[in-house]
């Protein structure tokens, strides 16, 4: 198992955002987890992570115990995260905001990394090549100068993605990349998740609101509802499972009485 999660839970104030997950990533798989809005998702990611500390359970990372590790720890390990709300650098072009995402794997920093420009180290030269790599996969090269502000909700996106991809990860953990989409933004992100688990040989956490593309793209799927796994199978599985049709129906409710 590339990640094993146990027994994890974690609470805010009189809120048990996560009850005794556990569950495990094998190295090679897309694996999702899904469940309604407040299900806990987007908590297991920032655990995972290392921006929150779970009050108890276990996180291990390559049979390595990660819990209470800092998040650039757990960066260098090879864990990589792209965040649900884009997090870039507006102002700076799509190059220099992946080459920032490498300096910060890097041992300074981000600091260091607002500083690359002008250095010609060797372990630059190496990730400048990494860089470029990524932005021909992600078909970004018509782009590569122009600031991130500038460009389309689902170019962002990939930008975003190739930021977490920049850190050279063994696992990604990708948090509603297809949220905001469009049906062909959709379409060409499921495409580069697929090449990026198939090509690059990257591991995917996704946590995907899209049916479709978790139907699609997901080797196993885990599902959460209320801080609880209620179910985890095959896509197949999870469609029919029926706690997970009353989860759904659930949220389909509260969507009409909130309408
Ligand atoms: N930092 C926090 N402080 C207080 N409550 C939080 C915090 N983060 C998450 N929660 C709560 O934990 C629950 C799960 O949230 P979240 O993980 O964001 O759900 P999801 O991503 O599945 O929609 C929600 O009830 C949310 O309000
Ligand atoms: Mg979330």
């Amino acid at each position: 198992m590339l990640l094993r999660v146990s027994d994890l839970s974690i609470r805010f104030g009189g809120i048990e955002a996560l009850k005794k997950i556990s569950f495990s990533v094998r190295k090679g798989e897309i694996h999702s987890i899904i469940g309604p809005n407040g299900a806990g998702k987007t908590t297991l990611f920032n655990c995972i992570n290392g921006i929150y500390r779970a009050s108890s359970g276990m996180i291990s990372f390559e049979n390595h115990p990660i819990l209470g590790e800092k998040p650039h720890k757990i960066a260098r390990l090879g864990i990589a995260r792209a965040f649900q709300n884009i997090e870039l650098f507006k102002g700076m072009t799509v190059l220099d905001n992946l080459m920032s995402a490498r300096g910060s794997s890097m041992k300074y920093g981000l600091f260091r990394a607002a500083l690359y420009a002008g250095r010609c180290s060797r372990e630059e030269a190496r990730c400048r090549d990494q860089v470029e790599t990524i932005i021909d996969f992600l078909d970004l090269q018509n782009v590569r100068k122009q600031p991130v502000g500038s460009l389309s909700y689902g170019l962002q996106k990939r930008v975003e993605m190739g930021r977490a991809l920049a850190m050279n990860p063994k696992l990604l953990l990708i948090d509603e990349p297809v949220s905001g989409m469009n049906s062909e933004e959709t379409e060409d992100m499921a495409r580069y998740l697929l090449d990026v688990n198939e090509e690059m040989q990257i591991t995917i956490l996704l946590v995907e609101h899209e049916m479709g593309v978790v139907m699609d793209l997901s080797d196993r799927v885990t599902v959460l509802n209320f801080g609880n796994k209620i179910a985890e199978g095959s896509p197949r599985e999870i469609a029919i499972h029926p706690e997970v049709i009353q989860a759904y129906l659930g949220e389909s409710a509260d969507h009409t009485a909130s309408v």
